[in-house]
């Protein structure tokens, strides 16, 4: 697609837009639609999370909290690590905390690549990846994840590494498909990176929300690749905070240092008082967390076979907030921003076109994301909203 150039942009900002969930959650809003486009939970977290906050308010940390974070959350992430990975980190040297993963993306993109690098990522990929590429005056080299397993071609993957390759990007529990990276797959990533002596990004905002009891392997503990990772992640998805917008990132110290130089002149820091919140949240039994991927799972159990019932191709996903359909068998055409545009207004439900995660747009045309972090009565008008698109057209 190109897109009409926008003056006063800087050429590295041009053709990137505005993003898709502005759009959608503006049309689900004039068209009181359910929004299943954009990716946040419709109920509260843990109370105990809550309460920390409002503790930590309460209790006067309303200044600037310190440029790594607040020691009590900094411990709660290495201990966090340490409990469901085995991986030590020093909360002094080794862990930074974030404006939200998006920050740690941002800051450590910009804090490591310099002009002319280059990043070999996955496609279909959360959107802020390219554009901070591009601001960083870096090339993407984006490889191609395919239906029905979204898997990688490691011929591809191979063949995307050049002498002028930094690092590899990757996300796993992905978004937009759900594909959860299995041990064989990150060892192909972790074997191109020692022998192309690359750094590793690894983006795990969705590391507690995976089903069937898939396990999420952080690349980071396979052999070797620790000292080369650096893994960002967030309290939002875990603690149905996505408002409060707390990330980290772990890693070497070398590359932590470079994260934040950047960092410190984006936000410089953000949300003392939230960061206590999510130190809490860390903190909390393993039944919690459990519990929450089952809860996710089944509201995945309820809105899929409404999906397939509603006449979508539905593709199997192990993990996050979402599930992708090929939209085809409803729309012939293929066009998954003319079915999406026009699903609020036909039928009162806002799902997200998934071309816009792509660099290669083709690639996703008939792609459609729904998101599933709703309330189980939601789903369930959702689903039966659906419905009469197939039968509208019998
Ligand atoms: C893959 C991925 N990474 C990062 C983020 C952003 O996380 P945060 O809200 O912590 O910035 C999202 C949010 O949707 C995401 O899907």
């Amino acid at each position: 697609m190109v897109s009409a150039r926008v003056p006063h942009l800087t050429a590295k900002l041009q053709g990137f837009g505005t993003t898709i969930f502005a759009e959608m959650t503006s049309l689900a809003a004039s068209t009181d639609s359910i929004n299943l486009g954009q990716g946040f939970p419709d109920t509260d977290g843990p109370r105990e999370v809550l309460d920390a906050a409002i503790a930590a308010i309460n209790g006067g940390m309303n200044q600037y909290p310190p440029g790594l974070g607040i020691p009590a959350l900094r411990q709660a992430i290495a201990a966090h690590q340490q409990r469901f990975y085995g991986l030590s980190y020093d909360p002094g040297t080794e862990i930074l905390v974030t404006a939200g993963a998006t920050e740690g993306l941002a800051g450590a993109l910009l804090g490591l690549l310099d002009t002319g690098d280059e990043v070999v990522l996955f496609e279909p990929m959360y959107d802020s990846y390219q554009a901070c590429v591009a601001l960083a005056g870096a090339v993407s080299r984006p490889v191609t994840l395919r239906p029905p397993e979204y898997a990688f071609d490691p011929d591809e993957l191979r063949a995307a590494i050049t002498p002028k390759t930094k690092l590899i990007l990757l996300n796993t529990p992905h978004n937009p498909t759900g594909k959860v990276l299995g041990r064989d797959e990150l060892q192909i990533v972790a074997d191109l990176a020692l022998e192309h002596d690359l750094i590793v990004m690894t983006d795990e905002v969705y590391e507690h929300l995976t089903f069937d009891g898939v396990e999420h392997v952080p690349l980071a503990t396979l052999p070797g690749m620790r000292d080369r990772t650096l893994v960002i992640s967030s309290g939002g998805k875990t603690f149905n905070t996505t408002g409060w917008k707390i990330g980290w990132i772990c890693g070497p110290p070398g590359l932590v240092v470079a994260a934040k130089t950047a960092k410190q002149f984006l936000t410089y820091v953000n949300g003392g008082p939230f960061q206590a919140g999510i130190a809490v949240g860390l903190g909390l039994d393993d039944a919690f967390f459990a519990e929450l991927a089952a809860d996710l799972q089944a509201k995945r159990d309820r809105l899929l076979p409404g999906l397939v019932e509603a006449g979508f191709d539905v593709y199997p996903t192990k993990g996050t907030y979402f599930v992708t359909v090929d939209v085809r068998p409803l729309r012939p055409d293929g066009d998954g921003m003319a079915f999406c545009r026009e699903l609020a207004p036909r039928c009162g439900v806002v799902a997200i076109p998934n071309e816009v995660f792509y660099a290669n747009r083709s690639e996703g045309r008939h792609l459609v994301r729904f998101a599933f972090c709703k309330r189980l009565d939601v789903l369930d008008e959702a689903v039966s909203r659906l419905k009469s698109l197939s039968s509208a057209r019998s």
